[in-house]
């Protein structure tokens, strides 16, 4: 029986979890709590890095202590404090990982150092610890597009990624063309819900015979349609039209390519994670393609999809249980461009 704290930094949320992690390998959420800087950076329409920062380094200490108080636990109870150490911001990790290192000299308790994307990939089995493997898992944020093979809990292997742009970068870019306010992708999603006419963009490498992405060249598509045909940005059918011409094309890149991988694998599902996954489209659509492929499907609920401190916690849990020993504050790195391996 363990209790692991986790805290998560790596780009605009303040993130502080608690879990228990059972016997059995369980991992039963005791707390979550989440400081969204949002607002904040809705003036700027995009994350400074400096005030991502400041903002974190004003919200850590009261966001530690929420989670700890709704846990009902205090910090002498907790055995190791899990924190993410990259990719992200380098001064915001910094923040987390400052914090991270000085409840750990405080308490004697070990770091377990969690790749944000490994918090991502193991999101679906918070809520369903026994998803059937081998699966294809599409994680989809605002700064990474992958397509990975999930062999088992300890194993796993990226065998798609964006060769430019991230698939949240492309909603955030053209949320930023049609004056949408930050972050974009939700904007873009609720106006794609009132849109009618198709462009029909292109889609991107989706028939090259590989799982690899390119989101660069829509973004360009969806800028030089309204330059050239002069589309007037101040009519809202006309975002409404264009949010949902790219979310289709967006979209149906992902879908294909998510099935084709799960095909030639043989996977028995698929996992949706990462921000974009609260994409109520991508949901609802990539459900129905597994479903047709005789696929399970498996998608955490919103809050778990955007940035934050449970799925850190989870990934602590799964390291542990894969054998990872606990290292000493004074060995914890944070890596901006950390590479997307088990550690
Ligand atoms: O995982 P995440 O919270 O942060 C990163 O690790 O990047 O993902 C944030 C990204 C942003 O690009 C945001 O616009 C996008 O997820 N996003 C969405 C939706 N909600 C968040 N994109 C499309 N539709 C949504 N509903
Ligand atoms: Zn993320």
């Amino acid at each position: 029986m363990t209790k692991i704290l986790a805290i998560e930094t790596s780009c605009d949320e303040t993130a502080c979890a608690i879990v228990h992690l059972a016997n059995n390998g369980r991992v039963r959420p005791l707390s979550s709590v989440i400081s969204t800087q949002i607002a904040l950076h809705r003036k700027t329409q995009g994350v400074v890095p400096e005030v991502a920062a400041r903002a974190h380094l004003r919200k850590i200490q009261v966001v530690v202590r929420e989670a700890l108080r709704k846990a009902g636990v205090s910090l002498r109870d907790i055995d190791h404090i899990a924190v993410t150490h990259g990719p992200g911001l380098a001064t915001s990790l910094l923040t987390g990982a400052e914090f991270a290192k000085a409840l750990s000299l405080a308490t004697g308790k070990n770091i377990i150092p969690v790749n944000h994307m490994l918090g991502h990939l193991y999101s679906a089995f918070l809520e369903n610890p026994k998803i059937p493997l081998p699966s294809i898992n599409l994680i989809v944020s605002g700064g990474h597009t992958y397509i990975i093979l999930l062999k088992n809990k300890k194993e796993f292997r990226i065998i798609g990624r964006t060769v430019d742009d991230a698939v949240g970068e492309a909603f955030d870019k053209i949320a930023k063309m049609l004056n949408l306010p930050y972050p974009g992708g939700p904007e873009i999603s609720k106006l794609a819900e009132f849109g009618r006419m198709d462009y029909n963009f292109p889609r991107p490498m989706i028939h090259t015979n590989n799982f690899n992405f390119s989101f660069s060249g829509l973004k360009t598509a969806v800028l030089y349609k309204i330059r050239d045909e002069k589309i007037d940005l101040k009519k809202l059918q006309n975002k409404r039209n264009i949010s949902f011409s790219f979310q289709n094309a967006a979209v149906e890149v992902l879908i294909s390519k998510t099935i084709a991988a799960a095909k030639k694998y043989k996977a028995k599902s698929i996992t949706l994670s990462g921000g974009v996954a609260a994409n109520k489209k991508l949901r609802k659509d990539l459900n129905a393609a597994a479903k047709q492929n005789k696929l399970k499907f498996y998608v955490p609920e919103f809050h778990l999809c955007t940035d934050n401190a449970l799925m850190i916690a989870n990934a602590a849990a799964i390291k542990l249980q894969n054998g990872f020993k606990p290292i000493k504050p004074t060995a914890l790195k944070v890596d901006p461009v950390l590479e997307f391996k088990r550690s």
